[in-house]
């Protein structure tokens, strides 16, 4: 089996020579990560290799080039790169999901190019992929990737990261295309994020804008279940922990001492980007010099900013900025053996940068949101066992694992103020103990472990999904059922009725029998050899409404009544008690949910709550399920969860019950249950292993096959034709 990734940048950036091409590899966490998947002998990496060109020839020669190191090109255009990278990705995706609302620049063109380029990324992978791989989708860029890759191959794993925020509904609805976006992600099997905040977010966007259901950490999306789950990036904790015992890195860490003279060192490493929070950071830090003058000439800021996206307007405008700042605080402390602020716009080669952080007294990451920042856990591992500190932002998705730092809010300048003077005066000791406990938790939660526990995942869960999928009623099944059934003597069909033979409506209603299932009921049911049955929660009088002329059998209310030879009899001789705490309880609980109602049925009461709010029914049915605790122990009553009810009801009947004693009234060699609800379970449960039991609309583990309700009135048609 191979193992695709698939990311906008390729981890091999390529620049033309006179004759030839340069190739520089870029060994990020991500490269590392990817690399230490042993399972996967077979590893290909789709994307951009950084650099335009409009020659063919050029193209086809890069091509094979990368092709030699499983790494193959994608290539954009200048224009795509303005619209598709500049634009909708970085003007549009960015800011909002670094609710940088304010900085989004909307045009037609850039969704245009977005989605294009997705196409292209999709057109490359399939030339490549096939049924039984694995592919994995890297970042903002791709989002529409996973549905238009599942579109065309069919068979393979797709999983899909998310490295930066993914923000709050309230937010993420100001995006326009924000249904397609999600639509796109749904196609993934796995999609993770790096902290269970963006993971809910991502939940409840998919239920606010698509309307989605979801149970804890999986998304109902058709006939698939997408799952969603947190997966914190690390580092690779042992080269950065190792990496002061290289004698370039001891030699650079040195000589880097010695220039910058004997003062403490606050250290900032990020690529140039408002969400980075540099310009609070040089507000805060001004302020601490100011409020501070026993810190001057002792403190240096050291700050590298790696240049990014400097075509982008908002960061060319930030680049002017810090420019400008840093111009004035050093112009008005420096002295001429001290600089406030020592400024690097420029990447450093990896051993300089291991050199500057095991040198460095303190971090001072500020970002005012960030994905996770791998700086501020590189920094901790780097410093080994110096006694070294973390100035850590709350907003930055590392605070979450990196408990021990200086955790502060950017927004708050005072508070950037108090925990360079809170770092500058912790004793030694508790630096090393606070550092060492963030030490352990990055040796555990490495960059390997990230890439394998997701893999494994996703690994299980195609194994899950190809258990589900093959219970769906495909060609093969239903021979092997339409055989049973016309073999069979005596039959024994239950049907259940909402949301198996019509679908769920929002109102209850207007869930009436069309003529066509009305048809294919009559035909069952004229077949002598069958006992056609519709089980269901609803009461005697609807169902004698719609099928009193039929000639076949009925179950009400779960089970309570059963209708044989057209007159209804009991299951349970316990009435419904009038009890006034009961209802009170219920009716307060419709009374504060918007969209709620109760419903009386003969053996239950029932609480609908399949119109409101998904949040606030949610608390509302766990409020109304503890208040019910109390008075249906007195009552000797049961509580039960149905699809959008919750339900009290006498004990002693469930659909189990009822399909038990349907079994027991003939001697029947063919016996199937059809239903979608939870409570169709009992019946699928009660049922000998042999029967042919369907879930409807999902897929079960009590039941042997799946079908969905669209099909389910062609599925009975299929059994009475002789075809
Ligand atoms: N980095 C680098 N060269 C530099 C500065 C930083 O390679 O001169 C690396 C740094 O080691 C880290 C990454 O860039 O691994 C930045 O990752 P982070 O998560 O902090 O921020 P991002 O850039 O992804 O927003
Ligand atoms: C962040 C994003 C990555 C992106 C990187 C560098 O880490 O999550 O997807 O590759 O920044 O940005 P760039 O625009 O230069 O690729």
């Amino acid at each position: 089996m191979g193992l695709f990734i698939i990311s906008n940048r390729l981890p091999m950036k390529v620049s033309k020579l006179e004759n030839d091409f340069n190739y520089e590899r870029s060994e990020g966490g991500l490269t590392t990560g990817l690399g230490s998947l042993e399972d996967y002998q077979d590893k290909h990496w789709i994307g951009w290799p950084g650099m335009f060109s409009d020659d063919d020839q050029d193209k086809k020669q890069i091509k094979t080039d990368l092709a030699a190191e499983k790494l193959h090109p994608v290539f954009l255009s200048e224009d795509q790169i303005l619209n598709y990278y500049e634009g909708y990705s970085n003007s549009m995706i960015w800011p909002l999901c670094h609710y940088f609302y304010t900085y989004i620049q909307y045009e037609t063109k850039f969704w245009d190019s977005y989605q294009e380029v997705n196409q292209l990324f999709c057109d490359e992978a399939v030339k490549l992929i096939k049924p039984g791989d694995m592919v994995w989708i890297q970042d903002y860029q791709l989002m529409l990737l996973p549905a238009m890759l599942r579109e065309k191959i069919e068979g393979i794993s797709i999983g899909y990261f998310h490295h930066i925020p993914f923000p709050s509904y309230e937010l993420f609805r100001v995006l326009p295309e924000r249904a397609e976006i999600l639509k796109g992600l749904m196609g993934a099997d796995l999609i993770g994020f790096h902290t269970h905040d963006y993971m809910r977010h991502f939940i409840s966007a998919a239920y606010r804008v698509l309307g989605l259901d979801s149970d804890l950490d999986e998304i109902h999306y058709g006939d698939r279940v997408v799952h969603v789950d947190a997966f914190p990036m690390g580092i690779n904790y042992d080269l950065h922990y190792n990496a002061i015992l290289d004698q370039t890195v001891l030699k650079k860490a040195n000589e880097f001492r010695k220039n910058f003279g004997n003062h403490k060192l606050v250290l900032s490493v990020d690529r140039l980007d408002y969400s980075k929070g540099i310009i609070h950071r040089l507000k805060g830090f001004a302020q601490f010099l100011e409020n501070n003058p026993e810190y001057r000439g002792k403190v240096s800021l050291v700050m590298v900013v790696v240049p990014s996206r400097d075509s982008v307007d908002r960061y060319a405008d930030l680049k002017t900025k810090i420019d400008e700042m840093i111009g004035s605080l050093n112009g008005l402390y420096s002295t001429l053996n001290w600089s406030p602020i020592y400024y690097f716009y420029r990447g450093f080669p990896f051993e300089e940068l291991m050199a500057l952080y095991h040198i460095a007294n303190f971090a001072l990451v500020t970002p005012v949101r960030d994905g996770m920042n791998l700086v501020a856990k590189e920094y901790v591992a780097v410093k080994r066992d110096e006694p070294g500190m973390l100035i850590l932002s709350e907003m930055a998705g590392a605070a979450a694992e990196l408990r021990q730092a200086i955790i502060i809010n950017p927004n708050n300048i005072d508070e950037i103020e108090e925990a360079l003077l809170e770092a500058l005066k912790m004793p030694g000791e508790e630096k090393k103990m606070r550092m060492e406990k963030m030490r352990k938790t990055l040796s555990k939660q490495t960059v390997n472990k990230w890439a394998y526990d997701f893999t494994t995942e996703l690994g299980t869960i195609k194994g899950i999904n190809t258990l589900l999928q093959n219970k769906k009623i495909g060609v093969d099944s239903l021979k092997q059922i339409q055989k049973l059934y016309r073999k069979a003597k005596k039959r024994l069909i239950i049907l259940d009725y909402d949301g198996t033979l019509v679908p769920i409506v929002k109102n209850p209603e207007m869930a009436i029998p069309d003529k066509k299932l009305i048809e294919t009921l009559n035909l069952l049911a004229s077949d002598k050899r069958n006992n056609l049955v519709i089980s269901s929660g609803r009461d005697t009088e609807f169902l004698d409404k719609w099928f009193s002329e039929l000639n076949i059998n009925l179950a009400a209310e779960h089970g309570a009544f059963f209708k044989e030879h057209g007159k209804w009899q009991e299951n349970v001789r316990t009435k419904f008690p009038d009890d006034d705490e009961l209802l009170e309880i219920l009716q307060k609980a419709t009374d504060k949910t918007p969209g709620s109602r109760i419903e009386m049925k003969k053996t239950s009461i029932v609480w609908h709550y399949r119109n409101c709010d998904k949040w606030l029914a949610e608390l509302r049915q766990q409020q109304l399920v503890n208040a019910l605790m109390n008075p249906c122990v007195r009552l000797n009553l049961q509580i039960m969860r149905g699809n959008k009810v919750i339900e009290v009801k006498t004990v002693g009947v469930d659909k189990g019950v009822e399909a038990t004693r349907l079994m027991g009234t003939d001697n029947y060699d063919f016996v199937m249950a059809m239903g979608d609800d939870i409570t169709d379970e009992d019946m699928f449960h009660a049922m000998p292993p042999e029967a042919i039991t369907i879930k409807v609309g999902s897929i079960s583990d009590h039941a042997r096959f799946s079908l969905t309700q669209l099909k389910t009135v062609e599925f009975l048609n299929s059994l009475i034709s002789e075809k």
